[in-house]
């Protein structure tokens, strides 16, 4: 039988499996980040992360039913230095992306700039859209973007990446692609949860997470088809060379394949990883094997970014 190759690159970074987690996902602790040093996963990413820890909103925050995931978790991480410093020490095997999520534009900065100095962080993945906080950092303005972005790019040495919030628009991917082609950017992480749903407990009535009235951002698989959308559109209108991290709705080898099929060069697991734990990882990418087996295909070099139009 043919050896399957499921390696990658993201941009200029080798991961020797494509399947990594979400930011979010079992990545705030010292045990969750232990954890996924020792699993099968191809890379790790950090909780987004702030100058100062933070607790994040009030409990239930996190909710999932069978086909969904609902959350307003409000940032809890534990500070940038405890990122830095847990993998300050460590032997370390994969790609570390370090997420950040500052709440003003000049913490965005101070972030990027402490993780510069950082030799453990492979990249910084720069997350715009966090929907659970108050602060809207940048929204859609189009030209703060452009500017925050030049900005950052007069002193950062690090590859550094973009986590975006789905769009429903193509005038919209391809405008943000217009600006994101003017910058050293590496990759792009779509998409982040679908912001502001709302789930009932239909006994109670009620909504099942206490912050901000029941409404959080939704991830899971009811996702998956706008996620897919997002990703097929961003590979189109991107420059080549920025890779693509796809992310959402991903709960099996199909899932993964469908997502490369658009144009990801590698793929994020958030809810299905809550759900079932570090495992994960290691039934995704068996079962990813066997699906391309099946297909015929070696390595994901072989289908990447060529799904067909009907016909
Ligand atoms: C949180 C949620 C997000 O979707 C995100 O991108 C960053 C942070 C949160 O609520 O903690």
């Amino acid at each position: 039988m043919k050896k399957i190759d499921i390696s990658t690159y993201i941009n200029k970074i080798k991961l020797t499996s494509c399947i990594m987690n979400a930011s979010g996902a079992l990545c705030t602790t010292d045990k969750e980040l232990s954890d996924l040093l020792n699993s099968s996963s191809g890379a790790i990413v950090t909780k987004s992360c702030t100058k100062k820890p933070r607790k994040g909103n009030i409990k239930p925050r996190y909710f999932e039913w069978n086909i969904g995931s609902i959350n307003s978790m409000g940032l809890p991480n534990l500070g940038i230095d405890f990122y830095l410093n847990f993998f300050q020490n460590k032997k370390i095997k994969k790609p570390i992306f370090l997420s950040i999520s500052g709440l003003s534009i000049e913490e965005n900065f101070f972030l990027i700039k402490k993780a510069n100095f950082s030799k453990k962080i492979t990249a910084i993945e720069l997350n715009l859209s966090c929907p659970n906080i108050k602060e809207e950092i940048l929204g859609n303005n189009l030209y703060k973007i452009s500017d925050f972005l030049e900005s950052i790019f007069k002193f950062n040495k690090k590859p550094l990446g973009i986590k975006l919030p789905p769009f429903f628009k193509e005038k919209h991917i391809k405008n943000i692609s217009l600006i994101l082609n003017k910058f050293p950017i590496i990759f792009v992480t779509c998409i982040n949860s679908l912001p502001n749903g709302i789930f009932i407990d239909i006994n109670k009535e009620n909504t099942v997470i206490k912050p901000k009235n029941g409404f959080g951002g939704i991830g899971g698989l009811i996702i998956k088809p706008f996620a897919l959308s997002n990703i097929r559109k961003f590979y189109t209108f991107l420059r080549k060379d920025i890779s693509i991290i796809g992310c959402g709705g991903i709960s099996s080898g199909k899932d993964i394949f469908e997502h490369i099929l658009c144009g990801a060069s590698a793929v994020q697991i958030g809810t299905q990883f809550i759900k079932e734990g570090i495992s994960v990882f290691d039934r995704l990418k068996k079962e990813f094997i066997i699906f391309l087996q099946k297909k015929n295909y070696s390595s994901i070099n072989n289908f990447k970014g060529k799904l067909k139009n009907f016909q």
